[in-house]
C-alpha cells in the first residue's frame, strides 16, 4: 500500500479564510480568489483533497466483466482499475515496475486476462502479482515475487467506484456517512447509464459546485427549469458525513424534471408518496454532484483540468424496467438536463473571469445560498487542518428569507 502522506495547509493565507469560517451567516464571506485562480493551491487540492480522500471514479458497471480493465486519473496519481479472475474490483498504480511505463493510457479501456506492460511486456496477473518479465530468467537474484503491482484503496458504493490514492483517509463509509440512507429509497446500485455528456467547463470546480448548491440563480438564469419547480422550495439536510445538499418540490403538473414535466421512464419503484414529488441534489465532497428524481438519477462527476478548468461528466441513470418500454429514450431527461447545464456553465464561466479580476472581493451570503456557504466551510477548515471533514453549520435564523 502507499505510504501515509504528510498534510500541509494550503498555501492561503488564514486571515482570508477566517471569514469563510465566521459563526454566523451574516458575517460570513466566501472563498478568496486564489482559492479558485491559484495553481499552487489547485496542486494542494489535488494532492490533499483529491488524492488524500475518496473520490469518484466512476460507475462499476463499466468494470463488469473479468479481465475488464481501465486507467482514471486522481488528482496526479493515474490508478488502474481491474475486475478479477473472481469478479472483486481492484486498483493499482498505474505503474510498471519494471522501469515506470504507465500500464494502460488514462481513458483506455481494455479487456485482456492479464495486465500488460506495453514497454518490454511484463505480464502481471490480474491480482497484481508479476507473471513474466521476459529475458529476465538469467538475472542473478532477480525475484518475480519482488515485483507485484502496488495497491490502491479501491471500494464501491451503491454502484460507484471510489479511490483512495494516499491509502490513508477514512473508511468510505464514514466518508458517505447517512448519505447511504438518503439515497437508498432510490437504489442507485440496481440503476444502469443510459445517456452521458461529457462538458469541459472553463471554470474551477468549486464554481461549478457552489453553483449546484443554489438555487438562487435559477429565475434569472434558468427559464425551462422554473417551469418545473418553485425555486425557493424545498430544506436542507443535517449530514454525518462529507456531503452538502437539499431538496427541492416539483411544481403540480410535473412528475419530473423535463421540459413539459412528464416523464419518458418509469417511477423508481422504492420511493415514498413524498420522495416522489421531490428532487434531491447532493454533492459528496470532493467530486460527485447526485441529483435524485422521481424516475432518473442524474450525476455531474467533476476532474479538474486547471485552476480554472473542468471535465464534467454527466450520466443519466435510469432503472432496468426502462428496457420494456418500447423505444424508450431517456433524452427526455438528459435534454432539459443539457439546457440547464450549458445556463449554468456560462454563468460558471464568468464567475470564473470574475474572481480573476483585481476588482474581485470576497462576498456575502443570502439565506437560499446556505448550503454554499456550508460547502465553503467545508473547503476553508479542509485548508486548514489539510483534510476535509464534516461541513460546519453557522445557526439556522428563525425565520428564514
Ligand atoms: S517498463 Fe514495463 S516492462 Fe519495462
Ligand atoms: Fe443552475
Amino acid at each position: 500500500m502507499s505510504e501515509p502522506m504528510t498534510r500541509t495547509p494550503a498555501p492561503i493565507d488564514p486571515a482570508r479564510l477566517r471569514p469563510v469560517l465566521a459563526s454566523t451567516l451574516g458575517e460570513a464571506r466566501t472563498l478568496p480568489a486564489e482559492a479558485y485562480t491559484s495553481p499552487d493551491v489547485l496542486a494542494w487540492e489535488e494532492r490533499h483533497f483529491f488524492e488524500g480522500s475518496w473520490v469518484c471514479v466512476g460507475r462499476a458497471e463499466a468494470l463488469a466483466s473479468p479481465g475488464d480493465q481501465t486507467a482514471v486519473r486522481v488528482g496526479k496519481e493515474g490508478i488502474l482499475l481491474v475486475r478479477d479472475a473472481q469478479g472483486a474490483l481492484r486498483a493499482f498504480h498505474n505503474v510498471c515496475r519494471h522501469r515506470g511505463h504507465e500500464l494502460l493510457e488514462i481513458g483506455a479501456t481494455r479487456n485482456l486476462r492479464a495486465i500488460k506492460c506495453p514497454y518490454h511486456a511484463w505480464v502481471y496477473a490480474l491480482d497484481g502479482t508479476l507473471a513474466g518479465a521476459p529475458r529476465f530468467g538469467d538475472v542473478p537474484g532477480f525475484d518475480r515475487a519482488d515485483y507485484p503491482l502496488i495497491p490502491v484503496l479501491v471500494r464501491e458504493w451503491r454502484g460507484w467506484v471510489f479511490a483512495n490514492a494516499s491509502g490513508d483517509a477514512p473508511p468510505l463509509e464514514e466518508h458517505v456517512g447517512n448519505l447511504d440512507e438518503l439515497v437508498a429509497p432510490w437504489e442507485p446500485e440496481r440503476l444502469f447509464v443510459a445517456a452521458r455528456h461529457d462538458y469541459v467547463v472553463r471554470a474551477n470546480w468549486k464554481v461549478i459546485t457552489e453553483n449546484y448548491h443554489e438555487c438562487y440563480h435559477c429565475p434569472s438564469i434558468h427559464p425551462e427549469l422554473c417551469e418545473v419547480t418553485p425555486v425557493d422550495s424545498g430544506e436542507n439536510f443535517p449530514q454525518t458525513g462529507c456531503w452538502v445538499g437539499g431538496s427541492m418540490e416539483l411544481k403540480p403538473h410535473a412528475v419530473t424534471m423535463s421540459l413539459s414535466g412528464a416523464s419518458g421512464g418509469v417511477r423508481l419503484r422504492g420511493l415514498s408518496q413524498t420522495q416522489a414529488r421531490q428532487v434531491i441534489y447532493v454533492g459528496l465532497f470532493p467530486n460527485l454532484l447526485i441529483s435524485l428524481h422521481p424516475d432518473y438519477v442524474m450525476t455531474h462527476r467533476m476532474e479538474p483540468l486547471g485552476p480554472g478548468e473542468t471535465l464534467v461528466e454527466c450520466a443519466w441513470l435510469f432503472p432496468p424496467e426502462v428496457r420494456e418500454i418500447e423505444g424508450f429514450d431517456p433524452t427526455y431527461a438528459s435534454e432539459f438536463w443539457d439546457i440547464t447545464n450549458r445556463e449554468d456553465w456560462a454563468a460558471c464561466e464568468s464567475v470564473q473571469r470574475g474572481l480573476a479580476s483585481r476588482g474581485h472581493r470576497q462576498g456575502p451570503f443570502a439565506w437560499s445560498e446556505d448550503e454554499v456557504h456550508a460547502f465553503m466551510a467545508m473547503v476553508a477548515r479542509g485548508y486548514v487542518d489539510g483534510r476535509v471533514s464534516v461541513p460546519p453549520r453557522v445557526q439556522e435564523p428563525s425565520v428564514a428569507g
